[in-house]
């Protein structure tokens, strides 16, 4: 599904240019669970903007699919990230004061599917996120930060993703409400196959997928199966 080679990504803001990512390779099968590890500065939100279609990289190659993104305007990578890439960002970027049905259902509209089948698609989300239905009209600010992080989830998945990027998903919550989003991330992997790549800086978090590779100043230092939490 994925291959990159040699990726490379320089950031010329501020002076000195600064390559953030420093020629990165590697392949990821048709409904794999990875992991991407490492500290704070390694390169992990870089590589995971890369990956998202969400930006290009200075240099090397990126074949998603087989089509190669790298050398892609902006507009084929807009269309890219709609088809094919689902988000869910540690900055949870939900609209207050709008119901969890609306917010999930967002994305659809400007795919311009028709109003009733966007809210049963946004309901089909929300119920593989595992978040109770009381809650689907909801404001959103009157969810925990466990609850939002699954409508993020659901958010993510209406769009039928065949992948799915997360960035630091449990970063804000206690260990035992991100114990359950990550079960939700092994049950979407595991019996509806989507591929997914969560990125952590925390070996435990790391453990729940099947493999882990890890970055450190913009190259992997390994990458290798995990001992597996399950
Ligand atoms: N837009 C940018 N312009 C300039 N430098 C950047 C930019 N984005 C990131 N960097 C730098 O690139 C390096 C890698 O940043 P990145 O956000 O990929 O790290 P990270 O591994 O995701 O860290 P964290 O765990 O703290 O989120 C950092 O040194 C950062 O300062
Ligand atoms: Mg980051």
């Amino acid at each position: 599904m994925i291959e990159v080679k040699n990726i490379t990504k320089t950031y010329n803001t501020g002076g000195e240019p600064f390559e953030a990512v420093k020629g990165v390779s590697f392949s990821v099968a048709d409904g794999e669970f990875i992991a991407i590890m490492g500290p704070s500065g390694s390169g992990k939100s870089t590589l995971m903007h890369i990956l998202g279609a969400l930006d290009s990289p200075t240099s090397g190659s990126y074949f998603l699919d087989n089509k190669d993104v790298s050398t892609l305007s902006d507009d084929q990578l807009a269309d890219i990230r709609r088809d094919k890439i689902g988000f869910v960002f540690q900055s949870f970027n939900l609209l207050p004061r709008t119901t969890v049905i609306r917010n999930v259902s967002l994305p659809l509209v400007y795919d311009g599917v028709p109003d009733k089948e966007r809210i049963i698609r946004a309901e089909e989300a929300l119920f593989a996120s595992g978040l109770d239905r009381i809650y689907f009209s909801h404001l959103s600010n009157q969810l925990s930060g466990g609850q939002i992080q699954r409508v993020a989830i659901a958010r993510a998945l209406v769009n039928n993703p065949s992948l799915i990027l997360a960035d630091e998903p449990t970063g804000n919550l206690d260990s035992k409400t991100g114990e359950i989003v990550l079960n939700t991330f092994q049950k979407l992997n595991k019996e509806l196959g989507r591929t997914i790549i969560l990125i952590t800086h925390e070996q435990e978090i790391a453990e729940h997928a099947d493999r882990i590779i890890t970055i450190r100043d913009g190259v992997i230092t390994s990458d290798s199966k995990s001992h597996k939490k399950r």
